[in-house]
């Protein structure tokens, strides 16, 4: 079962018009959020990340957060599981092609969809990824969360055809931003460092949940531009997202990362992460 425009159906019932501007340009915006023990996991944040990314692209949000909170109870009723991943897009509508707005404007086309969330299987966890490093080639709105996800998908395919699972991206070929799908820290002598959040990059919820556990264990921290020469002499690298948590990356464009095994940041931050969600999620 999926939400379209305003109804619960099966997937197979779903239609949309080829002329929507999702199709045609790309011209919409998404949210994926996690729903652990059936609650969708800091939902005030993927809300405030969609309205952001909703006003970055100029459009009215087409529902309240209280509206929102009900469909994605609703759908995530409709599901069997107690985890699950919510994929939320929202276009802005169909309309004759035309590059400028809809004018009037259009009901924009609003999708949400449930599916299985899975969690990287043990040998991830125990191995950690392999990861590539690329020129961060996309424009300058990372922060916005856009369905216009080409770069992103060729970038991320470049590590697929490398044999690798992601691709580590830098901007000017020299700064740390993020990855493919995913937000990237660098561990050096005991400091967890994490790239500022700008324009180049997507504000991670996963992101901000690993920051709030380093302040509140003490871990020490820096959040700051990290060079590429700094990606590369890194004693451990992570990457977060919201479909994969948090692991471990342990080589990067052929050679160990450290001793080319998960560190011990990497194990006290995973370990930090899985008991925030027990707490916070599965309290009764
Ligand atoms: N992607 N940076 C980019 C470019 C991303 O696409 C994502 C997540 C992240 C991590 O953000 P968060 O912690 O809020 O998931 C960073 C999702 C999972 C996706 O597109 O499927």
């Amino acid at each position: 079962m999926i939400y379209l425009n305003g109804q619960f159906m099966p997937v197979e019932k779903a239609q949309i018009s080829v002329l929507d501007r999702g199709f045609i340009f790309g011209d919409g915006v998404y949210e994926v959020i996690p729903v652990y023990g059936r609650k969708a996991f800091r939902l005030p944040g993927h809300l405030n990340r969609l309205r952001h990314s909703l006003d970055g692209i100029q459009m009215a949000n087409p529902h309240s957060d209280a509206e929102w909170t009900r469909i994605i109870e609703q759908l995530v009723a409709l599901h069997t599981g107690e985890d699950q991943y919510l994929y939320l897009h929202i276009t802005r509508g169909v309309a004759e092609r035309d590059h400028a707005f809809p004018n009037p404007p259009v009901a924009p086309t609003v999708f949400v969809m449930s599916k299985p969330l899975k969690t990287p299987s043990a040998a991830l966890l125990e191995n950690g990824i392999a990861c590539i490093t690329a020129t961060d080639n996309r424009w300058l709105r990372c922060d916005i969360k856009a369905i216009s996800l080409l770069p992103n998908v060729l970038l991320r395919q470049m590590a697929i055809d490398a044999g690798c699972a992601e691709t580590i991206l830098l901007r000017d070929d020299q700064w740390l931003t993020e990855g493919a799908a995913s937000n990237i820290f660098v561990v050096k002598d005991g400091t967890l460092l994490a790239p500022p959040k700008d324009t180049l990059m997507l504000p991670g919820i996963t992101y901000d949940v690993i920051l709030e556990i380093a302040a509140a264990n003490d871990i020490p921290l820096e959040v700051r531009r990290i060079s590429k020469a700094e990606v590369c002499a890194a004693d451990e690298l992570l990457l977060t997202s919201s479909t994969k948590e948090v692991l471990a990356i342990t080589r990067l464009d052929g050679q160990l990362v450290g001793a080319g095994r998960p560190g011990a940041m990497y194990t006290r931050l995973h370990r930090l992460y899985q008991d925030f969600k027990r707490d916070v999620m599965r309290a009764p």
